[in-house]
């Protein structure tokens, strides 16, 4: 192996090896290899991919749908969907959803080429998916990307149903701290036992807008959603990019209320019950989730003030969906989901919950962890489950990498980088 594993090293020699590591090869291959697409992808400038093949593929979709559930009469499954993931969102839960969904009715995925994002953090480009040709038309789109909605729109036939998620600023710049601190280079020098609200009492001292990766300490919504994420809260442009955002998006859920999200997805894309039913992925333990005090939740607050804003502002679309939807049928909606849910893990999951990551018997199911930790749970599977169930269990219980996978996805880069981690990083 590497032989760096196991040996003392100190934070600062740790952190210039990764740097290294970093800066020399993996920058450099994805650079290139991004600077190759994009040249050769320069001069076909198409606005959507083309309304005579979005209508081919949609007839072949159809297909498929035949003398299935009873809802069809009133309106039929959508099919074309962009969901932009944003991170640290719950939004690894709805991409399984998609994938089991597209799976089963024979979709065409846009996906990325080497690895499970599209050139993160590097604005989306059509040319960054696999196989793309210009005027091909795709049915999802769903990987991590920064957005870019006329890009996107390229890919999508004029009927595609945009959808996101976003979560309470505060915890999502606490999770956000807590899985990529590692991984930003200005955050290596704050001492103390509470990184976090080291960084918060001087965010100016541990934080600069170019500083490598800083993104993802600040308004990471924003930045995920193709906005400046180093705005301040009461610049005019963050309502402009707001309202700009509530225009192109059919629904934005909120990762607080995730039931009743499920709920409203499934009456916004027509899909059934069973469409949604899901075990909840990529959850941290909750040894590893600090409980900000108040005053730590304002700082917080303050300094991620555009993504509060936007969060506030979806937060009040979607509890107005909720009230047109009726209280009372969603109350009775989730319920059943719930019912579902459970029906599910007593068939599928042993010990009807999740575990920590050594705990996880089969590779399979054990899902990618951050940088020199693993607080990422998952799950085992039981091994009695009745042949019918099987496949909707394994499918179900698999995290987003290895469904990338088995999807026929290649993601040799994905894999180096983890590679690099855990040789570096003792787990
Ligand atoms: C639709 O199906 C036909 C025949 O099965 C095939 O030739 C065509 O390429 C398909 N179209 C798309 C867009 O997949
Ligand atoms: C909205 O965003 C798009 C790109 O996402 C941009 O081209 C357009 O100028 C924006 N409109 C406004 C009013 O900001
Ligand atoms: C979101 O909206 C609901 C319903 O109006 C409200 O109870 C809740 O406090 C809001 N959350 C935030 C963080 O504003």
């Amino acid at each position: 192996m590497f032989g760096l594993k196991g040996t003392k090293c100190t934070p600062v020699m740790r952190g210039l090896i990764l740097w290294a590591l970093l800066t020399n090869i993996m920058l450099s291959v994805y650079l290139s290899i991004y600077l190759l697409c994009h040249y050769i992808n320069r001069g076909y400038q198409e606005d959507t991919c083309p309304l005579s093949m979005a209508e081919l593929s949609k007839k072949n979709v159809t297909t498929h749908f035949e003398r299935s559930k009873s809802q069809s009469e009133e309106c039929s499954p959508a099919v074309n969907i962009m969901f932009m993931k944003t991170h640290k969102t719950a939004s690894s839960t709805i991409l399984n959803i998609l994938f089991r969904f597209g799976e089963k009715h024979k979709l065409k995925f846009a996906f990325p080429d080497g690895r499970n994002d599209f050139f993160y953090p590097s604005a989306f480009m059509c040319s960054q998916v696999k196989d793309y040709r210009p005027g091909e038309c795709f049915n999802i789109v769903c990987n991590h990307m920064r957005f870019d909605r006329q890009e996107v729109a390229k890919l999508l036939p004029p009927d595609a149903m945009y959808i996101t998620i976003l979560r309470d600023p505060v915890d999502l710049f606490e999770s956000s701290f807590h899985y990529y601190h590692r991984a930003v280079p200005l955050t290596w020098r704050i001492n103390g036992e509470n990184k976090l609200e080291e960084f918060l009492n001087n965010p100016q001292i541990y934080y600069s807008a170019e500083a490598y990766n800083s993104f993802y300490l600040r308004n990471l919504l924003f930045f995920d959603l193709g906005f400046d994420n180093n705005v301040e809260a009461d610049d005019s442009r963050v309502m402009r990019d707001i309202h700009n955002l509530s225009k192109h998006f059919d629904l934005v859920l909120i990762a607080e209320y995730f039931e009743e999200s499920l709920i409203l997805l499934k009456d916004t894309l027509c899909w059934t019950m069973e469409d949604i039913i899901y075990f909840k992925l990529n959850a941290r333990k909750s040894s590893s989730v600090s409980r900000l005090t108040p005053e730590f939740r304002a700082k917080a607050l303050e300094w991620n003030g555009a993504d509060w804003r936007l969060y506030q502002h979806f937060n009040a679309t979607f509890w107005a969906k909720i009230e047109r939807y009726g209280r009372e049928r969603m109350k009775k909606e989730v319920n059943e989901l719930r019912r579902r849910n459970a029906e599910m893990k007593a068939i599928c999951i042993e010990g009807g919950n999740a575990v920590e990551a050594q705990k996880i018997q089969n590779n399979r199911f054990l899902p990618w962890q951050p940088v020199g930790e693993s607080s990422i749970l998952g799950y085992n599977m039981k091994k009695d489950i009745a042949p019918k169930f099987r496949t909707v269990c394994e499918k179900m219980l698999t995290p987003e990498i290895q469904y990338l996978t088995d999807l026929g996805v290649s993601l040799w880069l994905t894999r180096l980088w983890g590679w690099i981690k855990d040789t570096i990083f003792t787990v």
